[in-house]
């Protein structure tokens, strides 16, 4: 569900007209649509609300203060990974009573700006991380909120760049070591272990390894409790996926439905639970708006060379991930067309990489030079991943909201790109 529909021939997002903001931004530019993220965040809320959790969006997803300082309006928390990102919580004026920090490798001085900013939750995934959290709590003279990072060993079948919760992950300690770490609590006496934290990945799109994860956990909360430890926190992660060019994730009822369970008992013995959506947040709520450069035939094939690269949209390059992409100007969306009729092309960019791609081997409709173009479910790590690669100045993001829009972060200049270097 989302609020970008094709009208009289053309793309709109909620009340205006893509081609008015390519006019009045040019391109290639983020176009965001506040509707379509109100929406997701409150179909979470609907879904789940027998758990009544704290939703912390997952500002990696998609970072704009304009867009953190909605959801923060929208009662939100937020999940962070860096310094970084809860410098932008702040500024966006969200909680910071509910933000959670996560992450394999905070460093000491991030443990101490978010201990000192006072976060709800900092969610660990080592005794190394646990002894350098500890330090800063003493010296700080203040108890530190912990949940600890477990990891189910659940296949989450989704990208092995965004599988998380396998047992030979990068993320979280094993079930086994979590017990032995939780027995040992009392060696970090500045910490106080609330609870428990899993993320077994991204863009999952069954309801399978969520019930598969939580099971383990539930069972694993259980016996922690028999053995005398209270764990009032359970924070379940991100992960639910969306709809990219296959239209297959499950929705919010559904996954609220497979999940409750095993969640809802955690839930009657009063504990506190804490989702982390940013995907299913913010990704359909984004396209990225470009323009043809060249239609250009070569060997066996035909290649839409367009002004957006993968250093605006890293995923196709990165992961494959197969985005939706179509004119400006058409009678409907993708999914309508009847793609016998259509030739076969190559979307690509100007980078000087072969990888640089935004979709392969296409049924697309004729478009010439100058033609508006979009890519679709582009909201979520779209803006936050790009880059200057070719030194190419990084795209303006733009919020339509209703009849109107606004630049929510300017196009980058030359001037921007050397701004920090010296001769
Ligand atoms: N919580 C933790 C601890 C995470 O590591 C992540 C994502 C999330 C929550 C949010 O997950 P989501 O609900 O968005 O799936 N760049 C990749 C995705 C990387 C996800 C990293 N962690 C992509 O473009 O697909």
């Amino acid at each position: 569900m989302d609020f970008f529909d094709y009208k009289n021939g053309e793309l709109w997002c909620e009340g205006v007209k893509a081609s008015a903001i390519a006019e009045a931004v040019g391109t290639p530019a983020y176009v965001y649509s506040r509707a379509t993220i109100e929406h997701h965040y409150r179909q979470l809320g609907s879904a789940f609300a027998w758990a009544k959790p704290t939703i912390c969006y997952s500002v990696k997803a998609l970072s704009n203060l304009a867009v953190v300082k909605l959801l923060a309006s929208m009662g939100a928390g937020f999940d962070v990974v860096s310094g970084g990102e809860i410098h932008r919580v702040l500024a966006a004026g969200g909680e910071v009573s509910k933000i959670v920090f996560a992450g394999v490798g905070k460093t000491d001085a991030e443990m101490e700006l978010a201990a000192k900013a006072g976060i709800d939750l900092f969610t660990v995934e080592s005794e190394p991380e646990l002894d350098a959290l500890e330090a800063v709590a003493r010296e700080l003279r203040k108890t530190l909120r912990v949940a600890l990072r477990v990891n189910p060993g659940v296949d989450p079948k989704t990208h092995v760049y965004v599988s998380t919760g396998k047992r030979e992950s990068k993320f979280g300690v094993d079930l086994e070591r979590a017990g032995k770490i939780l027995s040992r609590r009392a060696s970090w006496p500045h910490l106080d272990f609330a609870g428990i934290h899993a993320h077994i990945g991204s863009q999952i799109v069954s309801v399978g390894p969520f019930v598969d994860a939580l099971t383990l956990l539930a069972k694993f909360i259980a016996d922690e409790e028999k053995a005398g430890l209270k764990l009032s926190v359970f924070d379940m992660g991100g992960g639910f996926g969306i709809f990219y060019k296959l239209r297959e994730a499950p929705s919010a009822e559904e996954h609220a439905a497979a999940i409750r369970p095993i969640l809802e008992p955690l839930v009657r013995s009063g504990r506190r639970i804490l989702m982390e959506p940013g995907r299913f947040i913010a990704g359909q709520a984004g396209i990225l708006l470009s323009r043809v450069t060249f239609v250009k035939d070569s060997g066996d094939k035909r290649f839409v060379i367009v002004d957006a690269a993968m250093n605006d949209l890293l995923r196709p390059a990165l992961y494959h991930a197969e985005h939706q992409v179509w004119p400006v100007k058409a009678s409907g969306r993708p999914e309508l067309a009847d793609e016998s009729q259509l030739a076969c092309a190559d979307i690509v960019g100007p980078v000087c990489e072969s990888g640089d791609f935004l979709a392969r081997e296409r049924p697309f409709p004729e478009v010439r030079r100058g033609d508006l173009i979009a890519v679709f479910a582009a909201g979520a790590y779209g803006m936050t991943m790009s880059s200057n690669y070719n030194s190419r100045p990084r795209a303006p993001e733009v919020l339509v909201e209703g009849n109107s829009f606004r630049v929510v972060r300017r196009r980058e200049t030359f001037e921007d790109l050397t701004r920090l270097e010296t001769t």
